[in-house]
């Protein structure tokens, strides 16, 4: 059984009046039915993390860097997000893939770091809108999930968000079949390289989740969630999100 995660990505948003946010997330989910994080910027996980203590809400960070301690001006190691009340990780996200010229084997030390540290790394892959138009998507996600993916992760440490780059931040999703095609190649390949555990690791779509959307997202098969970037800012907006999900972990 797969425990749901309907997962937040502040991305470069939020100061410290936006825990309101956090705090009005945990007042609606006292004992919510799946996993809730949320991932602000590195500035405000420390106190975040004080904030959801003794609380459901998890807390996670955007990125960190593959070596443990060094000269690497502005970085962040696995082990201070882990230090700074961090439990998960969002690695090789496509805006860090893009802006930061980040490559597979980059987001495979990482997660390597991170999994060292004892963090959840949540792994996203994705294909552009012109790489879908040719027809490659599946070559190209299954590119990045053979690089990314560290040979030592297993379903427990280890997420995999699919995160088509023409879908987010953009109001436009897959549909529900692409979506489905696309969660079952990953769950196959997974399967194919990790045996039998292939099936514990939790895959998530994200891309333009909405309220509006969110239901019908989590009735597709081997959707055990999401990573919402816009829809995380305001809990008005994912506190719907997280009960769409928690609905299907009932029906479980
Ligand atoms: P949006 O939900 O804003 O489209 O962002 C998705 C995303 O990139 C989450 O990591």
């Amino acid at each position: 059984m797969r425990r749901k995660l309907a997962a937040g990505n502040w991305k470069m948003n939020g100061t410290r009046a936006a825990f309101a946010e956090a705090k009005a997330l945990i007042a609606a989910h006292p004992a919510p039915r799946c996993q809730i994080l949320l991932c602000p910027p590195a500035t405000l996980i420390a106190a975040m993390a004080e904030i959801a203590e003794g609380s459901p809400l998890l807390v996670g960070g955007q990125d960190c860097h593959a070596d443990a301690a060094g000269a690497h001006t502005g970085d962040i190691s696995a082990a201070m997000l882990a230090e700074a009340g961090a439990g998960f990780v969002i690695l090789g996200h496509s805006e860090r893939r893009a802006d930061h010229a980040e490559r597979d084997e980059d987001v495979r030390r990482k997660a390597d770091a991170a999994l060292a540290a004892g963090l959840v790394a949540i792994v996203c892959v994705g294909e552009t809108e012109a790489e879908r138009d040719a027809g490659s998507e599946l070559d190209v996600v299954g590119r990045q999930l053979a690089g990314s993916v560290p040979d030592g992760a297993t379903g427990a440490d280890v997420v995999i968000a699919y995160e088509p780059v023409w879908a987010i931040g953009t109001g436009r999703t897959p549909t529900a079949e692409q979506i489905a095609a696309m969660h079952r190649f990953l769950r196959e390949t997974l399967v194919a390289r990790f045996g039998e555990d292939g099936h514990a690791f939790r895959l998530l779509y994200g891309g333009s989740v909405k309220p509006g959307n969110a239901r019908s997202i989590f009735a597709i098969p081997d959707v055990d969630g999401a990573l919402v970037g816009g829809a995380s800012l305001k809990a008005e907006d994912f506190k719907p999100i997280v009960a769409a999900l928690e609905d299907c972990a009932d029906r479980e």
